[in-house]
């Protein structure tokens, strides 16, 4: 077998068998097989395409090529939840506490923000103290202690996919559905949690632009999760507006404690109350109408906040946090973007938006540029909002001053602006079940 015939017989279209699949994978984790080759493999497959057999062979072949953690030391159901990535998207840091305080058991692994989405473990460190590496052992023990940990993904888990997706990155190959599909479940299934809720973000500032599109991910992963014997949900959520109001660091962690406090956005909070009720009603505590009624009232009294400190406390984290905001708002340079007509905002591009908050330092164009976790957008109108001139239409965040002026023209460029009232659009375009 050689690397030569498979990128030959799938640039062809033809099927590839397992062995072929089971010797690519390996050939380039083990650096056999070099990375031209490989991308011209990964281009091959995004033109032609892959059978449900072979995403399935893809994903076990990326799953077995690291450790495979074992999690049967929590006692009961154990549930995770993947976002497929987006702007603003600050959902599991509420949901996850939410879940917990309704007696659910959440063991989630986390990633860091790359390109225009932000990532939970970044986030998670604005905390001052805040540890996201926790041995395996504390981390079970701390999931059976308060029923709940976040950490970021072990260097172990799904090593052929940290390689194989920086080469996406880089090679225009990341909005493969058979590559996202293998790549975000050969991360679950490694991970090790007995119920998943996928949450497939959909519109300008996710991968996936169209609901058919996100829908039939959504289906190639729900799939592979049930074949290897998951329970299973996957939610399709819009993303053609940032979620909630705060994209940063420090910023969105406040909003997640707003949230907690039952006084954050309507968006976000009903995201986590949905979310939230799909992995509660997996994990055995009824059906997910049900699911969402314990929801609500676990954040009405203040026990998913409560949850929230004892997560932050378990993991080395400072929980005044939760009443003070000073340490995680800091004190950068801002500007408010003012509206130059008046009108509707009709669209928001939300992409840009995102790769305006990395402009201003919350996030990273390379994995290794440092954090503000200061610098951010508060964002004041959304699409559907009728605004007059000189109305402030978001405020902008960094600690260096000179970022504020370009960011304020890029953040203009994102709106789209009208005479006609635009309807807002759903929250929720399908669940998955
Ligand atoms: N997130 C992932 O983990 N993998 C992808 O391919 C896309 C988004």
């Amino acid at each position: 077998m050689n690397m030569y015939e498979i990128i030959e017989a799938k640039a062809s279209g033809r099927e590839l068998t397992s062995e072929q699949i089971r010797f690519t994978v390996k050939g380039f984790t083990d650096a056999e097989i070099p990375d031209y080759q490989m991308s011209a493999w990964l281009m091959a497959v995004l033109w032609r395409g892959m059978s449900a057999r072979e995403t399935s062979d893809l994903t076990r072949a990326m799953t077995e090529s690291g450790e495979v953690v074992d999690l049967s030391g929590i006692n009961g159901i154990v549930s995770d939840k993947h976002s497929t990535g987006g702007v603003g998207d600050k959902t599991s840091m509420a949901l996850v506490p939410l879940v917990a305080a309704c007696g659910g058991k959440v063991a989630k692994m986390s990633g860091r923000g790359l390109g225009h989405t932000g990532g939970t473990i970044d986030k998670l460190e604005s905390i001052p103290g805040f540890k996201v590496e926790l041995p395996i052992d504390q981390f079970i023990a701390q999931v059976n202690r308060i029923g709940c940990a976040i950490i970021g993904a072990s260097k172990n888990v799904a090593p052929a996919d940290k390689k194989m997706y920086a080469l996406r990155d880089v090679t225009a190959t990341v909005g493969s559905i058979p590559l996202m599909a293998s790549s975000i479940m050969a991360k679950k299934l490694a991970s090790g949690s007995d119920a998943i809720v996928l949450d497939v973000k959909c519109g300008s500032g996710a991968f996936m632009k169209s609901v058919d599109q996100a829908r039939i991910l959504a289906k190639a992963m729900m799939s592979i999760g049930i074949a290897n014997g998951k329970k299973m949900a996957a939610f399709i959520t819009n993303m053609d507006v940032p979620l909630g109001t705060a994209i940063g660091n420090g910023l969105e962690v406040v909003e997640v404690i707003e949230t907690l406090k039952g006084q954050g956005p309507a968006d976000l909070t009903h995201e986590c109350l949905e979310i939230g009720s799909y992995l509660l009603s997996l994990s055995g505590f009824g059906t997910p109408e049900n699911c969402y009624i314990q929801a609500e009232a676990a954040l009405s009294d203040g026990r998913a906040l409560k949850k929230f400190a004892e997560m932050i406390e378990a993991q080395g984290g400072d929980s005044s946090v939760i009443e003070d905001y000073s340490i995680l708002l800091g004190n950068p340079a801002s500007i408010e973007v003012r509206a130059l007509r008046d009108g509707y905002i009709t669209k928001m591009d939300t992409e840009k938006i995102g790769m305006c908050s990395v402009s201003l330092g919350a996030g990273r164009s390379k994995i290794t540029d440092p954090l503000d976790y200061h610098a951010g957008i508060t964002i004041l109108h959304k699409t559907g909002d009728q605004v007059k001139t000189g109305d402030t239409l978001a405020i902008l965040y960094a600690a260096n001053p000179d970022l504020l002026e370009p960011a304020t023209d890029n953040y203009l460029k994102t709106l789209t602006f009208g005479d006609k009232m635009v309807a807002s659009e759903k929250l929720v375009f399908d669940i998955l079940r």
